[in-house]
């Protein structure tokens, strides 16, 4: 059975469970989140194993980004293809993206791409970058004008993270495809393959949808393949690894699907978790609702507040119990901020060990959530000032890469 065949009874299934997870929704009943192993088993995907994890660090050099390790990144599909390619010095590239769809990005944001770069720098391999202004403008209450430029403000922050302008191409879906015949080729390609009825059972689409919508999956299909940026690969087919959350995987299902029909290769996937709401795991982190989000255009003092007033805590109600029989640290947000945050591994540890054990409280670890999050957001702030349009429209324009 096809991949996309067998996720269509998938879907179904996924919607009588206990979580919901499609590229728009992601809603758990449990306070420690979505049951990933569930979603592993569901998606057919691989987890992220001890195993692999050593081989990456072999493969890599050095040891692989905590994110990786600590195991938000969990899941995967034909990772070791992609390192046994490294392994015989051949390259393949980098393709991830972001829906525009708010002003601001915030914190949960930054994750893919936080991974992306690092292997960007660990493999020195070219990157795409979609911003899919179409989709947003398609799903929500924008104009094509309005998303458009929501594409140029998010791709200054993307920018500011620190991205090689000679490894990295960011491209708006509403400006690039009419300048690309080839993305358009391929799109066209990919949606010959794809049926209705497929999307409908992949993305639950319903008769008064519109039919952009049901166009959609090809668009965030067609830059897994290298054919789309013939001025960055030279008609050359290369293999193509996608980091994002597993939330897309849907999109990418169907692109591995379609792939060998139309004989070029499957892209490699890998999936991270989803970054908590402020209100706990029950929700991922959404800009549309502000106080479930710490977003990187807030001030220091608006940090403090928020985790000091929305933060999920783990712990005990009295300070007499919290002594006595500790804290939760699955379920606390403040704990969960530390983990994709906090780097150093045995701070870390030394926090989960207090926390759990009563000797820390739920103010004291609040305080450190807070203290780790403010430097960040505020350095983010200043490299954004230097991301001038200039700069912005070096990164979009149709070039050739270094690599
Ligand atoms: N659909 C994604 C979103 O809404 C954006 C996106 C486009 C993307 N292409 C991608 C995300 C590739 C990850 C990988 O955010």
């Amino acid at each position: 059975m096809s991949e996309s065949a067998s996720l269509i009874e998938k879907v179904e299934e996924l919607k009588l469970d206990d979580d919901f997870v499609d590229p728009w929704n992601v809603t758990s009943s449990s306070d420690a989140g979505v049951d990933y192993d569930k979603l592993i088993e569901r998606f057919g995907s691989s987890k992220v194993d001890a195993e692999l994890l050593a081989r990456f660090e072999k493969v890599a050099g050095q040891p692989v980004h905590h994110l990786i390790r600590r195991g938000i990144f969990f899941s995967h599909r034909d990772l070791n293809a992609i390192l046994d390619m490294v392994e015989q010095g051949k390259k393949f590239y980098l393709y991830t993206g972001r829906g525009p769809s708010s002003e601001s990005l915030h914190l949960g944001h930054l994750v893919p791409f936080i991974v992306t770069k690092w292997l960007q720098e660990v493999f020195d391999v070219p990157l795409v970058i979609q911003l899919t202004d179409d989709e947003k403008t398609l799903w929500k209450d924008l104009t094509v004008e309005q998303s458009m430029k929501l594409a140029r403000e998010n791709a200054k922050d993307i920018i500011a993270m620190g991205f090689d302008v000679n490894k990295t191409f960011i491209f708006s879906d509403l400006d690039f495809m009419g300048k690309c015949p080839a993305m358009y080729q391929n799109v066209i390609r990919i949606a010959k393959r794809v049926t209705f009825n497929q999307v409908r059972g992949i993305f639950g689409f319903g008769d008064m949808d519109p039919i952009g919508k049901i166009g959609f999956p090809p668009v965030q299909a067609a830059p897994s393949f290298s054919t789309t940026f013939p001025f960055i690969f030279g008609g050359k087919t290369v293999r193509c690894l996608i980091p994002c959350a597993i939330d897309q995987d849907p999109y990418f299902r169907m692109t591995r699907d379609v792939a060998p029909r139309i004989k070029l290769p499957k892209p490699a996937l890998l999936h991270s978790k989803f970054f908590p709401a402020l209100q706990g795991a029950k929700t991922k982190m959404s800009a549309s609702d502000t106080n479930s989000a710490i977003f990187l255009t807030d001030t220091a003092k608006e940090i403090k507040t928020k985790i000091n007033k929305h933060a999920f805590s783990g712990g005990q109600v009295t300070l007499e119990d919290q002594r006595r029989l500790g804290a939760n640290t699955d379920i606390d947000v403040s704990y969960q901020l530390l983990r994709f945050f906090l780097p150093d591994d045995e701070q870390l540890e030394n926090i989960r060990v207090a926390y759990s054990k009563g000797e820390m409280l739920s103010g004291e670890i609040k305080k450190l959530a807070i203290e780790t999050l403010q430097p960040i957001v505020a350095e983010h702030q200043e490299q954004r000032k230097l991301v001038t349009e200039e700069v912005l429209d070096q990164f979009m324009s149709i070039r050739k890469l270094n690599f």
